[in-house]
This record gives structure tokens, C-alpha cells and sequence, in this order.
């Protein structure tokens, strides 16, 4: 099966409604191809529905977290069955602005990602390692433990909802893209745990995304790599910019 590519644009805590109906207004307009290539956007909770709205066809919107339980007494949380009444099918689970300052474990990422999945939601699951852990060579070990813990809690069948995004920390918002050959490295040691620990079909069929830095100049190249099948996108998916990186990835 061919991997359809996928870019997601996070707009994490930025824009307001004014900025951000301008922002898919442009991208609305754009002469883009999105039957080649899926594209995704995560505003801020709020603006989640004025803009899935304006949103044309072929642009999804999704949260970019969720609550694990369905109802109950969190204030300030919002449950997967909440975003889905509202019509999503996407969210981002396991950022790593999750995992490190909201200290999100492994195993409660995971168990966001299951329930998610229970509500008939797809995942951008979120993993990657930090400076240290590169320069200390422990990349591996941490992809493999953050999708060791996912592999634990769903079953086979499910893979097929879940898109994986490698982001890693020390690319992020700081300019400091991996390179097409340390992401492909990487994309395909995660692809290749997925074969041993999951299924070939599932390796071969899981679409592994990038993040880090990706901007209009650079996801052609990481793109172009076998294993990489798109980008989440940060700083670059609030510019006009990130209509570039969509027929980059097209
Ligand atoms: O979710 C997106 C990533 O955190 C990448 O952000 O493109 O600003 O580096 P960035």
C-alpha cells in the first residue's frame, strides 16, 4: 500500500480569531492538492470550531490534546467524546510541550491515545528524544520506550488511526532541523521496531511524519525520504509559508 503523505499544522498557543481566519482563508485558497497529500490543522481549543468551519474540504482540523476520561470533574480539560461530538477525528497526543512541561508520562500518552481511538478519534502520536539523549545514543531506546508503551495498550488492527509524528525536542521551534539523513535514520528505526513488534503490514502501512524546524526550504528533502511520509508543522504552519510545505510534500 502507498502511504498518503500527511502534513499537520500546530498552531500550539498562538494567533487569535482574527489572524488565524486569515490564516485558513489563505490556506482555502491556495491551489494546493489535498487528494495527494492529508492535511491537518490543531488550533488552540477555542478557535477549534469557527475554524473547522471555515475549514475547506480536504483541510481537517484536530485538537491538540485531550483528556483520557470521557466526563467528569477536571476543569479545564476537554474529553475525547467532547471533540468528537463536535465533529473532530484528529488529535495531537504525546507532544513533547506535553510530555516535558506538563509532565505527561509514556504510559498516560498511551492511554490518552487508546481511549482516543475508543472514540473513534485519529492520533497524531507525538515522539522523539531530547538533546542529551542524542549526543548520549540513547535515541533509539527512547522511540522504541515511547512506542513500546503505545504497541502495549492497542492491538494491531488500530495502527491504521494512528499517524506517527518524530519530532525531536532539540529540532524543535529552534531552527535546527535534523537533517533528510539523521530523520530518515530515525523514521526508519521507528519503522522497523514497528515491523518486529507489531506486524510487517502494520510497518509497511504507518504513515512516520516529522517535526522540527520543518519550513518551506527544507521539506522537500525530508520528504523526498522513503521513511518520511509528511510533517507536523509549528512555526511555519502560521505563515502563508506552510502552503509551500503542503505541495512540498504533495
Ligand atoms: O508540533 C510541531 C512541532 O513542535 C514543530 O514545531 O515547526 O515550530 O519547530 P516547529
Amino acid at each position: 500500500m502507498t502511504r498518503k503523505l500527511f502534513v499537520g499544522g500546530n498552531f500550539k498557543m498562538n494567533g487569535d480569531l482574527e489572524q488565524l481566519t486569515k490564516l485558513v482563508h489563505q490556506f482555502n485558497e491556495a491551489d494546493v492538492d489535498v487528494e495527494s497529500a492529508e492535511v491537518v490543522i490543531a488550533p488552540p481549543a477555542l478557535y477549534i470550531l469557527p475554524l473547522k468551519e471555515l475549514a475547506r474540504k480536504g483541510i481537517s482540523v484536530a485538537a491538540q490534546n485531550a483528556h483520557q476520561l470521557p466526563a467528569g470533574a477536571y476543569t479545564g480539560e476537554i474529553s475525547l467524546q467532547q471533540l468528537k461530538d463536535i465533529g473532530l477525528n484528529w488529535v495531537i497526543l504525546g507532544h513533547s510541550e506535553r510530555r516535558t512541561i506538563f509532565h505527561e508520562s509514556d504510559e498516560l500518552v498511551a492511554e490518552k491515545t487508546a481511549a482516543a481511538l475508543k472514540a473513534n478519534i485519529q492520533v497524531i502520536f507525538c515522539i522523539g528524544e531530547t538533546l542529551e539523549e542524542r549526543e548520549g545514543n540513547k535515541t533509539e531506546e527512547v522511540v522504541t520506550r515511547q512506542t513500546e508503551a503505545l504497541a502495549k495498550v492497542i492491538g494491531e488492527d488500530d495502527w491504521k488511526h494512528i499517524v506517527v509524528a518524530y519530532e525531536p525536542v532539540w529540532a524543535i521551534g529552534t531552527g535546527k532541523v535534523a537533517t533528510p539523513e539523521v530523520a530518515q535514520d530515525t523514521h526508519k528505526m521507528i519503522r522497523n521496531f514497528l515491523a518486529k513488534r507489531v506486524s510487517q503490514k502494520v510497518a509497511n502501512d504507518t504513515r512516520i511524519i516529522y517535526g522540527g524546524s520543518v519550513a518551506g526550504k527544507n521539506a522537500q528533502e525530508l520528504c523526498n525520504q522513503p521513511d518520511i511520509d509528511g510533517a507536523l508543522v509549528g512555526g511555519a504552519s502560521l505563515k502563508p509559508e506552510f502552503v509551500d510545505i503542503i505541495r512540498a510534500a504533495e
